[in-house]
């Protein structure tokens, strides 16, 4: 019995291991002499760089995904990242957009993956077929604003895409778009896209900061629909040849060592009275996010800080449910996850139940 428990215990550990090897967080921009500051596709200069495929999953967590093929390079100056993907058909609100983690110095405290939060900021340059958008339009972000929230966009792109400063769902407000250059081709069933920015600007500092990025693709599949948004989780850069900081991906590297089987008993135990999650389907609808897959998007930094700290990242979100909301703005205007903290449990059963959700993804 003790055999068979573990034999299907290490059965899951290098099952584990295996998503983590395909899973690919980190990416290595080559540090080259001349100029990126305005590359086109088929530049030379991209042949110094290999391809690496990261995986996109849509925010809503159904099975569909898409792979994103990418280059980077950098001259300590300029950043620039081709992006390669595959698109039947090309559409008007066909798109890209780079999300960047700035100013940030705990890479345990990173935003929220999509579109950032209240608290922790994010800056967006996006570009999309057409040249003038609504990004409301096209993000459909009007599902997740509460009747007293207000949207500050202004919604206009040009040919060379557009920057915005994200702040959660609440607060999206367009920044000047300087220095920055975004460009997109078609050609055989495949987009090319290429976007460079200053490594240093008044909008964050790549070259201090924890230099992590986020990629969307925008993905309209016939005239009358809205586009599909397919999102990668955070991804490590480590600029090649420059002594950064690398922090982020040291923490995204981390191995997490825990018991999955004890950490799905305890998730059952803890969790499911508000949680979806697995196989797990108790608790009364949307009183709480579905966590079967929320390990795609996120990492263990931004899991445990979930568990440990529930107020510090809220879930965007309209209150689903509205006799248990997800969460209530107390006196001083804070935002209150309605999840009780964690903060009791001891670091082995939290290192478990950790492992067990980080294990769930696809
Ligand atoms: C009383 C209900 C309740 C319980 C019990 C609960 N949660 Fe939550 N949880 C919530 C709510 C509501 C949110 C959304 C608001 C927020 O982001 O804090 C949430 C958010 C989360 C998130 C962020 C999800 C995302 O998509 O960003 C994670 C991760 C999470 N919970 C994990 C857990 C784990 C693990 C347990 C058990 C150890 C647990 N929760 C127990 C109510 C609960």
């Amino acid at each position: 019995m003790q055999s068979t428990k573990s034999f299907k215990k290490a059965l899951l550990v290098v099952a584990w291991l295996c998503t983590q090897a395909i899973a690919q967080n980190q990416i290595a921009a080559v540090k080259v002499l001349g100029d990126v500051s305005s590359l086109e596709p088929n530049s030379k200069a991209w042949l110094s760089a290999p391809y690496t495929t990261i995986r996109l999953y849509t925010k809503n967590g159904d099975i569909q995904t898409k792979n994103l093929r990418l280059k980077a390079l950098h001259n300590a100056k300029y950043i620039a990242f081709l992006l390669s993907w595959q698109d039947n058909m090309p559409m008007r609100f066909d798109g890209f957009a780079l999300q960047f983690s700035i100013n940030f110095d705990d890479a345990n405290k990173l935003p929220y993956i999509y579109l950032g939060n209240s608290t922790r900021s994010v800056l967006v340059h996006q570009r999309i077929n057409t040249e003038q958008f609504y990004l409301l339009e096209v993000l459909d972000l009007q599902q997740f604003l509460e009747p007293t929230q207000s949207l500050r966009i202004s919604k206009k792109q040009t040919n060379n895409g557009a920057t915005f400063l994200a702040s959660g769902f609440d607060v999206i407000e367009q920044k000047e778009h300087k220095n920055i250059h975004m460009y997109q081709s078609y050609q055989n069933a495949n987009y090319k896209a290429v976007l460079s920015k200053p490594l240093q600007s008044d909008d964050g500092d790549l070259l201090q900061s924890i230099f992590s990025l986020s990629f969307l693709l925008l993905d309209q599949s016939s005239k009358d629909t809205k586009p599909n948004t397919f999102i990668s989780p955070w991804i490590g850069i480590k600029l090649m040849g420059i002594d950064s900081d690398d922090v982020f991906l040291k923490s995204s590297k981390t191995p997490i060592d825990g018991d999955i089987i004890r950490g799905k008993e305890l998730a059952l135990q803890n969790c499911a009275v508000c949680h979806h999650f697995d196989d797990a389907h108790n608790a009364p609808q949307n009183i709480a996010p579905d966590l079967s897959h929320v390990s795609n998007l996120t990492n263990i930094a931004y899991l445990k800080e979930s568990i440990l700290q529930p107020s510090a990242v809220i879930t965007p979100t309209s209150n689903a449910n509205a006799n248990f909301p997800w969460f209530y703005i107390d006196d001083n205007g804070q935002n209150i996850s309605t999840m009780p903290a964690f903060d009791w449990m001891d670091t082995k059963s939290l290192e478990d139940v950790i492992a067990y959700f980080a294990s769930l993804k696809f």
